[in-house]
């Protein structure tokens, strides 16, 4: 079991459910890189939260000396403003911070990417998400684990209009759909976050449809 664990991405709808469903007996050693504090992680004295505007990404070197990296980074095209910010954020930022990572000594990253994800693709998210994936399996990590979700349901504070009507539509009717494109509760996310930390396998692993949904732990 790898000792040290550092996220990337914590804030965000996957990554609070991760920080809030990990126990200390499981992962006692866990760094959130984030760029505002997480309040209600006050009683989970063995998560440090590493604040970084993310701006001089070398001045996280030292949080990226770590067993596994955790990215569940990301934007919409809206929030970035465009399709070049989009793919800092997306792209550049994730692979960057895992290419720090690895020079640190890390051996297992786990990016949490997209359903779609293909370097060829026609649609840009798509191919973001794919030429991320791409790159991020030439750095040479002994495990990378990419996931690949559809539509990810829970509590939002922000409103997404598009995600809303997804959800509506998509959720009543969610066992006809096929298991790659269901839409998938980031509390199953974060379960398979665990369980994939948990494994020692070497190899790179795409994981997407019903192969998402790994045994609850506890
Ligand atoms: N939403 C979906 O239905 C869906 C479906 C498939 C795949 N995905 C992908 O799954 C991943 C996780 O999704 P999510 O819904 O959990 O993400 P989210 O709720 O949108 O959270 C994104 C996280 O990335 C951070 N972030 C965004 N821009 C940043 C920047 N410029 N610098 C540093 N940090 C930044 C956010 O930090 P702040 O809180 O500081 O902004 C937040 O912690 C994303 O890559 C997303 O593209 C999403």
């Amino acid at each position: 079991m790898p000792s040290k664990i550092t996220l990337i991405g914590s804030t965000g709808l996957i990554g609070l459910h991760f920080l809030e469903s990990i126990r200390e007996d499981d992962f006692p050693d866990v760094t959130a890189i984030t760029r505002r504090k997480i309040s209600n992680l006050a009683d989970k004295h063995f998560i440090r939260q590493a604040i970084n505007d993310f701006s001089d990404l070398e001045s996280m070197r030292p949080d990226l000396k770590t067993d596994v990296l955790v990215s569940s980074l990301g934007t919409t095209i809206k929030k970035a403003g465009s399709q070049d910010e989009f793919f800092k954020i997306d792209h550049d930022l994730p692979l960057r911070i895992a290419r720090m990572a690895h020079e640190e000594g890390c051996r297992t990253m786990i990016l949490v990417s997209s359903g779609g994800a293909n370097p060829q693709s026609s649609i840009f998210y798509c191919r973001v998400k794919g030429l991320l994936e791409e790159a991020l399996s030439e750095i040479g990590f002994d495990r990378l684990h990419i996931l690949r979700p559809s539509l990810l349901l829970g509590p939002r504070t922000e409103s997404r209009p598009g995600e809303y009507l997804g959800k509506l539509l998509m959720q009543p009717l969610s066992f006809l759909i096929p298991w790659k494109y269901r839409p998938i509760h980031a509390r199953i996310m974060a379960n398979t976050i665990q369980q994939l930390i948990r494994g020692n396998e070497k190899g790179h692993y795409i994981w997407e449809g019903k192969d998402l949904y790994k045994e609850v732990d506890g």
